[in-house]
């Protein structure tokens, strides 16, 4: 492994010792477990291993196809086609199917808004409903030029909208790409341009923590930076002014509600490319993972299934805090949860708005079974205080969740203790954008499990901790962590970048997937993951490029060169820091003008990338620490910037003493 982060908050997680089975009266009060027992698990996984093609052929055989696939599995490593000759559509399967099936008037999607003024806004869309509303978008795009093929960008802030806009594109054949509403203007221009997407929906704004989004307004920006986009859907959500290019802007209202709800759902092939989702990687530009329909709608809908055990008919009520705009909120709000015919909650306000107990006051109202949420919101929590999770019932809650990021173990602790009343088995999954789905996982109701370990991989995942040379190593000790053998959901490409793919994900491990992270197996067969080992932190949960941070910093006047390292941070789990040296005519003269200068450049990489992406601690220094190759010592800025100098608290690296003992170790 090239740069195994090594710390103290590792170490107690490697030593961690606690293991919780499941607690008694789980399954009956789940509906029953999917999975019983490790040795159900054991022997199904391996079933999985054996025969793939049986069991996944299996596994997909539960949702309606137009054409039935020729062959399960082809597999030409880097490339996976599953369902070959397949044909379907995942909007069919995910709200039509259940129409048909009688399920109609059953509740889809429960939907809550943020604002707060008296009682929440709250609206449900039975799975009729959701089609009706879904087929007139469909048709209102085709209206507006949308066919199967095309690339529709959307960006909303979290309202019903935005997975009926999903929906709508799947179900006439057009895949979507959306962008995470936190996003600024130049992010949603990179992101339009590299897809070359001619239609976009967004909103006249969103909510965040009271204040408004200006989403329409950074459309506009954004579109002033690239001429691809043609036409523009634009939802009502605040009712603020906005401005209006005739023949190009769009109200929803206008186009969308006056459609018939007459639209069939398009068949398409299997491999049809279903989404774009834009994510960090070690270069400045991010890339569009390409999913495709067949293998992400049945990996999808079976890990939602059996991880967080979704039963119907037994007033389940599934909520994942995630924001569509990520990767989570695609499978795990959207398409793996509505085939599972348990209702999603969606949720359109911060953890913290109007006050720290608005997610415990909605558990409560909404009697939620299933919670789903990221390390960084629980250790939020734990630092608001107590006394507003225990003002709450939350005794409706069955099965927790983590994704993001490693939880450390006292998080975990308090979550299992505070949040799920010791009676809650607690699903640490590791996945990625590029998996499409969970990957490394406990099954609740199976899994032993210990705080901070994502413990055992899903059904048909072949993972390994190998060397640089692939080599598998012994349970125990670590390394980089691989699959070795394609799954459903795996990403088929980078859009528009061939090599990019094969570079990133293949050729680093021979013939298998190399997912960036480095993690341990320990003796129980146990998997802990470390963290990533490349040039991409986890910040909240989300993921970022530390060169892309790096470019939007030197893309300001008065930056010369920048490097930016993740540094431990106690909420965020990684924070980010900045060192960069300045054009000489832009060195602040004072304390003052140097507080100046890092608000000004906060404020800089806010507008280029967005707020998620400010740097928290940034530095000037006259030279950056380099080797004699002329390659910045990261490890030793993570290093300084993790406070091993904190005590120095140096604000500035010029001291040539510092600098000449950072060349020394070069
Ligand atoms: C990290 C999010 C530890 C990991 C679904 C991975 C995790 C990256 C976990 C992907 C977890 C995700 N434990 N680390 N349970 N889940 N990660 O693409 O470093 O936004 O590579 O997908 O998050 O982030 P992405």
């Amino acid at each position: 492994m090239t740069e195994t982060k090594t710390s103290a908050a590792i170490e107690s997680v490697l030593t961690e010792e606690r293991v919780f089975h499941t607690p008694a009266g789980f399954s009956e009060a789940i509906g029953g477990a999917y999975v019983e027992s490790m040795e159900d698990y054991e022997r199904q996984y391996q079933r999985s291993i054996d025969d793939p093609e049986g069991f996944w052929g299996e596994a997909a055989s539960e949702f309606d196809w137009m054409r039935p696939w020729d062959r399960v599995l082809e597999w030409n490593c880097p490339d996976a086609k599953w369902f070959v000759g397949g044909q379907t559509n995942i909007c069919h399967n995910c709200v039509d199917r259940q129409v048909d099936q009688g399920h109609g008037d059953e509740v889809a999607i429960i939907w809550e808004g943020e604002p707060m003024d008296g009682a929440p806004e709250v609206r449900t869309f039975t799975y009729r409903e959701l089609r009706d509303e879904v087929s007139r978008c469909a048709n209102a795009l085709k209206k507006l030029g949308v066919k199967k093929g095309d690339i529709v960008t959307i960006y909303l802030g979290m309202v019903p909208e935005l997975a009926v806009a999903m929906l709508a594109c799947a179900r006439i054949g057009a895949a979507h790409s959306v962008i995470f509403g936190g996003f600024s203007a130049q992010a949603i221009a990179d992101r339009v341009e590299d897809a070359r997407s001619r239609f976009l929906i967004t909103g006249d704004g969103a909510w965040r923590r009271g204040s408004v989004v200006p989403l329409k307004e950074n459309v506009d920006q954004a579109l002033e930076m690239t001429d691809h986009v043609e036409h523009v859907l634009v939802l009502k959500r605040i009712g603020n002014d906005v401005d209006w290019k005739d023949g190009r802007d769009h109200w929803w209202h206008d186009v969308v509600d006056g459609e018939s709800t007459e639209c069939p759902c398009e068949p398409v092939d299997s491999e049809h490319m279903l989404f774009l989702l834009y994510t960090s990687g070690s270069t400045g530009k991010p890339k569009g993972i390409i999913h495709t329909t067949g293998g992400y709608m049945v990996y999808a809908a079976l890990t939602a299934r059996t991880v967080f055990n979704l039963v119907p008919d037994r007033g389940q009520v599934y909520w994942c805090t995630a924001d569509i705009g990520w990767v989570t909120g695609h499978s795990y709000i959207v398409y793996g949860v509505l085939p599972n015919r348990v209702p999603t909650f969606m949720f359109e306000g911060a953890p913290n708005h109007p006050d720290p107990g608005r997610f415990w006051d909605v558990v409560e109202r909404h009697k939620v079974t299933q919670f789903y949420t990221a390390p960084t919101a629980i250790r939020a929590f734990m630092k608001w205080g107590d006394e507003h999770v225990e003002k709450h019932d939350l005794s409706s809650l069955k099965v927790l969740g983590t994704v993001g990021e490693p939880i450390n173990p006292e998080a975990w602790m308090w979550y299992h203790k505070k949040i799920g009343g010791e009676r809650c088995p607690i699903v640490d999954t590791w996945w990625q954008t590029e998996t499409g789905g969970h990957m490394i996982t406990p099954l609740p109701g199976a899994t032993p499990t210990v705080p901070g370990s994502c413990t055992r991989p899903f059904f048909g995942i072949d993972a390994v901790i190998v060397d640089e040379h692939g080599e598998e190593q012994p349970l125990g000790s670590g390394g980089l962590l691989a699959i070795r053998s394609p799954w459903p959901a795996m990403l088929r490409g980078i859009y528009g970048d061939r090599e990019r793919f094969v570079d990133t994900y293949w050729k680093r491990i021979k013939g298998m997937y190399f997912a960036g992270d480095g993690a341990r197996r320990d003796e129980r067969g146990n998997f802990w993951i470390m963290g990533r080992v490349d040039d991409v932190i986890n910040v909240s949960g989300h993921r970022l490029g530390t060169m892309e941070v790096e470019s939007a910093l030197v893309s300001h006047e008065a930056v010369v060169e920048a490097a930016v390292v993740g540094m431990p941070h106690e909420i965020k789990g990684t924070g980010i820091a900045a060192f960069c040296t300045l054009e000489p005519s832009r060195k602040p003269a004072d304390a003052e003008a140097t507080k100046a200068l890092i608000k000004e450049l906060r404020q800089h990489v806010g507008v280029e990338i967005g707020a998620i992406a400010k740097p928290d601690v940034i530095r000037f220094t006259d030279a950056m620490p380099k080797t004699r190759s002329g390659k910045i010592m990261r490890r030793l800025l993570r290093d300084i910037a993790a406070g091993v100098e904190r005590e120095q608290d140096m604000s500035t690296l010029e001291d040539k003493n510092v600098l000449a003992q950072l060349r020394g170790e070069s």
